[in-house]
C-alpha cells in the first residue's frame, strides 16, 4: 500500500512481533477499532495486508466499487487467495441475484406476509425465553416459507444445523483450511452438503411440476420461471445463500428490538398506541401504516447493526483515498462505528426513533447503511424491513415483555448480538366488550 504522499502504508498499531494485532483485537474488537480510529484517523493499517477505513466517502467508494475493484466473496474457511476465481464466482452470483431480485417483488412478499403471522404465533409464545434462540427459530421458518412456501417442511432444521456449524468458524479471527482435521470444519462441510442436497431434491421436485397451473408465489417459483434459464446448481446455491443471509441477521435485529422494548417504556408506550390504532379486522398492516414502528426499527438498526463489520478483498491493483492497494489486500469498515460517529449523528448512543420522523430528517449521505450499498446491497432490504416492522407490531400488540436476565452486553465476535438476553413474554388479556 503506497500513498500518493509517498508513505508506504497508512499508520497503525505495531502489535506483537509474531501475532500482530489479532490478540488485542480479539480481546475487545469494537474497543480496539475505536482506539485506533481516535489515534490514527479515518484510515489505519491493521496489518501488512489489511486497512480499516471510517469516513462516509471511503465507505461509499468501497461499496460502490465492489465487483469491479473489490470482492465481497468470502467463506468461513481459509483457502488459497485466488481473486480471479472469486471474481468468476461474483459474476455467477450476480446473474442469479438479478433473476432473484424479481423474486423479492410485492406479490411474493405479500403472500409471505399473510403466512408470517401464523409462523410468529407458533414460534414466539408466552413464557421465559432465550431471545436470540427464539428469534432464530422464527426467522428460520420465515425464510424457508418465503423461499419455498409449501415445500419448506424439514428445511428450517437443516438450515439451523448449517448456521450453527458456521457460527464458531466465523467467530475465529484465524481461518482454518478445509482439510484441517477438526470437528468444527467437518461439521460445517457435512451440514453444508446436507442443506444443498435438500435444496437439490426440492428444486428437482418443483421442476417436474412446472406448467401445472399457477406458478407458486415464492422465491423458488420466480427463479424457475425466470427468463435467465438458471441451472439447478445455480438455484440451489442461491437459495442457500438467501436463506443463510435472511436468518441470523434479522434474528439478531429482532433480538435488539426486544431488548429496546424492555429497556425503554416511553418508546414502548408510543408503539403500543400506534399498534392499538390498527383495527383487528384490518388484516396485515402495511409498513406505511405504522410510521412510528418503522422509525423505531430503523433506529434499532442504526444503534445495533447486526452486520457490524464489513470487509472486501481487493480484486486487482487499485487505490482507495489515495492509498495503493494490491490484489488480495483486505479493506474493512465498522458499520457500528459509522452509525455512532458524533460527527454525523446527534446523541449518537441514544435510541431516538423520532429522528426518522422529523421533516428533513435525512441523515448525512452514506452514514446510514444497515443494508449496505452498491451492487452488493442487501437484496432483502424491503422484505427485512417488513418482517421486522410486523414482528414488532405483533409483539407490542399481543405481549407484555418482562426482562428476566442479561443486559445489553454487546457481543462483537460474530454478528452483533446482545449476550444471553432473556425475557418473559406474557400474552395480553384482551377484554371482551359486554
Ligand atoms: C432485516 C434485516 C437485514 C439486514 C440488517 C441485512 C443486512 C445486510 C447487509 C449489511 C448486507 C451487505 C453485506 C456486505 O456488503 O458485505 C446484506 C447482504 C445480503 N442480504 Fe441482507 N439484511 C437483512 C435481511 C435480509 C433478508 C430478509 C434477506 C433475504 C431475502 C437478505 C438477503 C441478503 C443477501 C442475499 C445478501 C448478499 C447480497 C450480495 O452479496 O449480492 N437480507 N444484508
Amino acid at each position: 500500500m503506497t500513498h500518493a504522499s509517498g508513505s508506504e502504508r497508512p499508520p497503525g498499531p505495531r502489535g506483537h512481533w509474531l501475532f500482530g494485532n489479532t490478540e488485542e483485537y480479539d480481546r475487545d474488537r469494537n474497543g480496539f477499532l475505536e482506539r485506533c480510529h481516535r489515534e490514527y484517523g479515518d484510515v489505519f493499517s491493521f496489518d501488512a495486508r489489511t486497512i480499516v477505513v471510517s469516513s462516509p466517502e471511503q465507505v461509499h467508494a468501497l461499496l460502490t466499487r465492489t465487483n469491479k475493484d473489490f470482492l465481497a466473496e468470502n467463506s468461513p474457511l481459509a483457502g488459497p487467495m485466488d481473486t480471479e476465481r472469486m471474481a468468476a464466482d461474483a459474476e455467477l452470483w450476480t446473474t442469479t441475484r438479478r433473476a432473484g431480485w424479481q423474486g423479492l417483488h410485492r406479490r411474493v412478499a405479500e403472500a409471505h406476509a399473510g403466512r408470517l403471522r401464523a409462523v410468529f404465533e407458533e414460534t414466539v409464545a408466552d413464557g421465559e425465553m432465550d431471545v436470540l434462540a427464539t428469534m432464530t427459530r422464527f426467522f428460520g421458518r420465515a425464510t424457508a416459507d418465503f423461499c419455498l412456501s409449501a415445500d419448506a417442511a424439514g428445511v428450517p432444521e437443516v438450515l439451523a444445523e448449517n448456521v450453527a456449524a458456521i457460527d464458531p468458524l466465523s467467530r475465529d479471527s484465524l481461518q482454518l483450511p478445509p482439510w484441517w482435521p477438526s470437528r468444527k470444519v467437518w461439521r460445517f462441510a457435512r451440514s453444508r452438503k446436507r442443506l444443498l442436497g435438500l435444496m437439490s431434491q426440492i428444486v428437482r421436485g418443483r421442476r417436474r411440476l412446472l406448467g401445472d397451473g399457477e406458478p407458486v408465489q415464492d422465491l423458488l417459483g420466480v427463479l424457475l420461471a425466470s427468463s435467465a434459464e438458471l441451472s439447478d446448481v445455480q438455484i440451489e446455491r442461491f437459495l442457500r445463500g438467501i436463506m443463510l443471509a435472511a436468518l441470523g441477521v434479522p434474528a439478531s435485529a429482532l433480538t435488539w428490538i426486544v431488548y429496546e422494548l424492555s429497556a425503554r417504556p416511553d418508546v414502548l408506550g408510543r408503539l403500543a398506541d400506534e399498534a392499538g390504532s390498527v383495527g383487528e379486522d384490518d388484516g396485515v398492516p402495511a409498513v406505511g401504516d405504522l410510521p412510528y414502528t418503522e422509525a423505531f426499527v430503523k433506529e434499532v438498526l442504526r444503534l445495533w447493526p447486526p452486520t457490524w463489520l464489513i470487509g472486501r478483498t481487493v480484486r486487482r491493483e487499485t487505490e482507495l483515498d489515495g492509498w495503493r492497494l494490491k490484489a488480495g489486500d483486505q479493506v474493512l469498515f465498522s458499520l457500528y462505528r459509522l452509525h455512532r460517529d458524533a460527527r454525523w449523528w446527534s446523541e449518537p448512543d441514544r435510541l431516538v426513533p423520532e429522528r426518522w420522523l422529523e421533516p428533513h430528517a435525512a441523515p448525512v449521505r452514506h452514514t446510514y447503511l444497515p443494508f449496505g450499498a452498491g451492487p452488493r446491497v442487501c437484496v432483502g432490504t424491503q422484505l427485512g424491513m417488513m418482517q421486522l416492522t410486523l414482528a414488532t407490531f405483533w409483539l407490542v400488540r399481543t405481549m407484555e415483555i418482562v426482562p428476566s436476565g442479561g443486559a445489553a452486553d454487546p457481543d462483537f465476535s460474530g454478528l452483533l448480538v446482545p449476550r444471553d438476553l432473556r425475557v418473559r413474554l406474557r400474552r395480553k388479556v384482551v377484554r371482551q366488550s359486554a
